[in-house]
């Protein structure tokens, strides 16, 4: 059974979405059998993969709110995204599976991407997910029975969560047997943590006890300003103390957004740079890491260790 990732953030442009392709992708060029789930409304995993967000019948809403909703527009085939270059010309649009049955199951919703990986997509239409699932029985374990006929498919499952702690992101840390935390090397990033451990722990308690941490993943560092140098520090000095944070640190690069600007991984894009070395290297790690149990004090508390600021005054935490 494929192991089924959430990469978690509640705090926006942390490098969630980046982190999903470019570990999908890696490992999809390791040979690995890999999907990526969009349940952002942003989509933007969506349209990196090479896929127009507004022209899709069918998304992962439909699959987490039932077919009731399904509308199609046979009349607007699905086609590639264009973003100025139009280079996104090679990406498969036909559905895998184009049962019209009254279920809408995870098949009904693959396409296969040009990355090298498989995409359940989405788009602004799941913004009404959480009001939809409001009044659903066992609303927070709809992605667990949608994931399931597909998880022996595939050898990794990664779900991109949309930045904030709803419904959606909590069907994600009840279907997912690990996390994966990408953290930009900013203070108010560092401090959103806590919010994002406390949220963590409560659902661990209640809802999903299995739950492992693979680790936090500092994004977007930049050895050229002292104040992301700090925040390094703090992840690796501080948290590392007490929780996995892993090697190496993705640097701040220009390649991903060109990289998504094309509809290609930086793996693809630019596969000889930092970026797609620090990306292939986590790949690897994955295959062979052991997740943590999420059982130490940070979860139950959600405290961050204390961080020194940069007048080295005690920051409250
Ligand atoms: N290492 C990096 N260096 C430079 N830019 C990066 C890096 N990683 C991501 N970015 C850029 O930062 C922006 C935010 O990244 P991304 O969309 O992956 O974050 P996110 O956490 O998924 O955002 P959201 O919370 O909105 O879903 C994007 O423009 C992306 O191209
Ligand atoms: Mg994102």
């Amino acid at each position: 059974m494929g192991r089924l990732i959430a990469v978690v953030n509640q705090k926006g442009g942390v490098g969630k979405t980046t982190t999903v392709v470019n570990l999908a992708a890696a490992l999809a060029e390791a040979g690995r059998r890999v999907l990526a789930v969009d349940l952002d409304p942003q989509g933007s995993l969506t349209v990196w993969s090479g896929l127009e967000p507004d022209e899709l019948a069918k998304t992962v809403y439909h699959g987490l709110v039932g077919p009731r909703r399904v509308r199609y527009d046979e009349s607007r085939p699905v086609r590639a995204a264009s973003q100025g270059t139009g280079a996104h010309s090679s990406t498969t649009l036909a559905y895998l599976s184009e049962d019209e049955d009254e279920d809408v199951s995870a098949t009904d919703l693959i396409l296969r991407t040009s990355l090298g990986y498989d995409l359940v997509p989405s788009n602004a239409e799941l913004g009404l997910a959480e009001m939809d699932l409001v009044n659903m029985v066992a609303r927070e374990r709809r992605l667990v029975a949608l994931m399931a006929p597909v998880r022996d498919s595939y050898d990794f499952i990664f779900l991109d969560c949309e930045p904030s702690l709803g419904l959606l992101t909590i069907n994600a840390l009840v279907a997912a047997d690990e996390i994966l935390i990408p953290v930009s090397c900013d203070f108010l990033a560092w401090r959103a943590l806590e919010v994002l451990f406390k949220l963590v722990g409560r659902v661990r308690l209640e809802l999903n006890s299995q739950l492992r941490l693979i680790g936090i993943l500092p994004t977007m560092f930049d050895t050229r300003t002292r104040h992301s140098r700090e925040i390094l520090e703090l992840l690796y000095g501080e948290l590392g103390r007490e929780l996995p944070v892993l090697q190496p640190p993705v640097h701040r690069s220009v390649r991903f957004q060109e990289a998504a600007q094309t509809g290609k991984s930086v793996i693809q894009y630019a596969p000889d740079t930092p970026g797609a070395a620090a990306y292939r290297e986590i790949a690897k790690q994955l295959e062979s890491c052991r997740p943590v149990r999420l059982s130490s004090r940070i979860w139950q508390a959600g405290r961050l260790p204390r961080a020194q600021s940069r007048q080295g005054q005690s920051v409250p935490s």
